[in-house]
């Protein structure tokens, strides 16, 4: 059975740490020009229902620099967008490669898939978790900071698929998240109940932020929600993060947004040049996280 990442708990606290270690070490390799080829003449099949730009990117070129290639699967011009049943897709596809990776609107669709595949499944993004970003998160706040075990992080804004990953984050890396969003807007209820322990809900976004180590956000209106933007501009409108905000945390508190950003909503114009903003770090670990995971998943099936 191949082992595959659909959420931060499909791996061990142990396992995540030692991904991150690793990334953090092919990060450094590929920045002095390492050849590395650990991947030669492996296939990576990339099946997008949404739009992406990093994660395209980075799996892309992740695959290419340790020797291998990636597909591009878009629903317009596969069967999956005619209609072929997912589970047949699934069999056909992973009978092909050796890992694949989806981005899709239901998570239940990542599920499906991999409960087919024979090949490990890389969650790239569904409506409920986005474990990749996290990945990267993860990896940049301990090459700045350090560990982020007994920290506290400030999650600010809408209770999506990224808070959902935060509140499997805090439990796995071991911090305590502070979910400040607007009535309405508030992370799913099961997940919220199950993390308990270690998050916790706020209406008012000084109240997350104060003595936070990390200060996170995301775009108010998620892919597929573009007709409620105008609702959530209203909801959401004190929801910013802003140097003012900035200002309550902890002096060595990093900032952080998976991006793409809307300067002027969900951050001030001013944010992403801030002293703590770490976003294109965060952005580029994208790269050697997944390297990290694709190497994790393909050379050690089953047992990763
Ligand atoms: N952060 C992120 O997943 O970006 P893309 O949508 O561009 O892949
Ligand atoms: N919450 C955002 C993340 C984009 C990377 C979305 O789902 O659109």
């Amino acid at each position: 059975m191949a082992r595959h990442f659909l959420t931060l708990n499909d791996f061990s606290p142990d396992e995540l740490e030692a991904l991150l270690d690793h990334a953090t070490k092919l990060r450094r390799e590929w920045r002095q020009g390492t050849v590395r080829e650990t991947l030669k003449n492996r296939v990576l099949a990339m099946i997008f229902e949404k739009s992406s730009t990093r994660t395209r990117v980075s799996f892309e070129a992740g695959m290419a620099q340790l020797g291998g290639s990636a597909l591009f699967l878009s629903p317009r011009d596969t069967q999956l967008g005619r209609g072929e049943p997912l589970e047949d897709s699934a069999i056909v596809i992973s009978s092909m490669v050796d890992a694949v990776m989806i981005r899709t609107f239901d998570h239940a669709t990542a599920e499906r898939f991999a409960a087919a595949s024979r090949a490990p499944v890389i969650n790239a993004l569904t409506d409920t978790f986005h474990p990749c970003q996290l990945l990267a998160d993860m990896q940049t706040y301990r090459e700045h900071r350090g560990s982020i075990r007994g920290g506290t992080v400030a999650w600010i804004g809408d209770g999506n698929n990224m808070c959902h990953s935060y509140m499997n984050a805090a439990n796995q890396f071991g911090f305590n998240l502070r979910i400040a969003c607007p009535e309405g807007y508030e992370p799913d209820a099961a997940l919220l109940q199950t993390h308990a322990g270690h998050t916790e809900m706020v209406r008012d976004p000084a109240e997350a932020a104060r003595d936070a180590h990390l200060l996170v956000t995301d775009v108010w209106a998620s892919m597929g929600q573009e007709d409620e933007q105008k609702a959530r501009e209203g909801a959401f409108a004190n929801y910013q993060i802003n140097p003012q905000l900035m200002s309550l945390a902890d002096k060595d508190a990093l900032f952080m947004h998976c991006l793409p950003a809307h300067r002027g909503e969900e951050i001030s114009a001013d944010m992403m040049e801030h002293a703590g903003s770490v976003v294109w770090d965060e952005a580029e670990n994208r790269l050697h996280a997944q390297k990290a995971l694709l190497e994790f998943l393909i050379l050690n099936p089953g047992t990763a």
